[in-house]
């Protein structure tokens, strides 16, 4: 179905691997736009809960955007690059549904870029990040700038920026932009385990936490005033009702 990217799904878990692994998973157009196909499902289909996203082979998740494609560009084309990357990543990171990527290897530009746009990171001790675009004579343009600044503030950005440094895997951990770090071969069960404590939740609630931590680092929203609305309408919901009958019951809900 796809020529870049491997799927599968498992117990509601959608895996899915970007598969360049000869260019280290670089991210060209081809691959944007199956990232967008496989999304777009991904909102759609009742089978998939959660989303894990990784890279095919032991040494990268994504080693960025496909450099390759990047003396043709002019200006325009440029735009239109960081239009169509910023509109695909707005798109998982506003995914109702749990997005973790397990960074296994290199995640740099696009790629860190790629990570930064799901809701969480686990990494493999291996991992390495970065912004190296100031090595290009570019900058990020997927949102890099704005989702590095968020995650580990402003400072630790703008340096890592101008520097192009490298961070490893303990760093990240260490500046908040991964979670955790776990041995390479046990990162992708550890998100699936992840995974399945959130698929024991309320999904209406879960989907809405993501929609009010987006909103507030929306400048088009008041993310305090779309709290109080994403709150108010849990109230007299099937979940909610579940929720609150259970705790009071003394037995786990039942979300269906
Ligand atoms: N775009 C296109 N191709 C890329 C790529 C990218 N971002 N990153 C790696 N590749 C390709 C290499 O060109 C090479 O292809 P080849 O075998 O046909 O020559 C292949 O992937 C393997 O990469 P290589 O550089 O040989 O591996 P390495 O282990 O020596 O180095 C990196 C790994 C990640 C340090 C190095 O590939 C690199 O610096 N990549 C670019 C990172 C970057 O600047 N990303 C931001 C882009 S905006």
């Amino acid at each position: 179905m796809y020529t870049n990217l491997l799927t599968s799904i498992e117990n509601g878990i959608l895996t899915i691997t970007i598969n360049r692994p000869d260019k280290l998973n670089a991210l060209n157009t081809d691959v944007l736009n199956e990232l967008d196909s496989v999304f777009t499902d991904v909102y759609k289909n009742q089978d998939i809960k959660g989303v894990i996203l990784t890279g095919s082979g032991p040494k990268a998740f994504v080693a960025g955007a496909d450099i390759s494609a990047f003396s043709a560009y002019n200006k325009q084309e440029g735009e239109e690059l960081a239009r169509k990357g910023q509109e695909i990543f707005f798109s998982i990171e506003n995914c109702p549904k749990p997005v973790i990527a397990a960074v296994n290897g290199f995640a740099l530009g696009g790629g860190c870029e790629l990570a930064m746009s799901c809701h969480f990171r686990f990494a493999a001790a291996n991992a390495k990040f970065g912004q190296p675009e100031v090595n290009l004579g570019l900058i990020p343009g997927y949102g890099g700038t704005q989702r590095l600044t968020q995650l580990v503030g402003k400072g630790r950005a703008m340096q890592w920026m101008m520097t192009g440094e490298i961070i490893d895997a303990e760093k990240a951990l260490l500046t908040g932009l991964v979670n955790a770090v776990f041995p390479a071969e046990e990162l992708l069960s550890r998100c699936a385990e992840i995974l399945s404590i959130i698929f024991s939740k309320s999904p209406q609630a879960v989907a809405k936490v993501v929609a009010a931590v987006n909103a507030g680092l929306d400048h088009t929203k008041n993310g305090y005033e779309e709290e109080i609305k994403l709150f108010s309408e849990c109230f007299g919901s099937a979940e909610m009702k579940e929720g609150v009958a259970a705790f009071l019951e003394k037995r786990k809900p039942v979300f269906n």
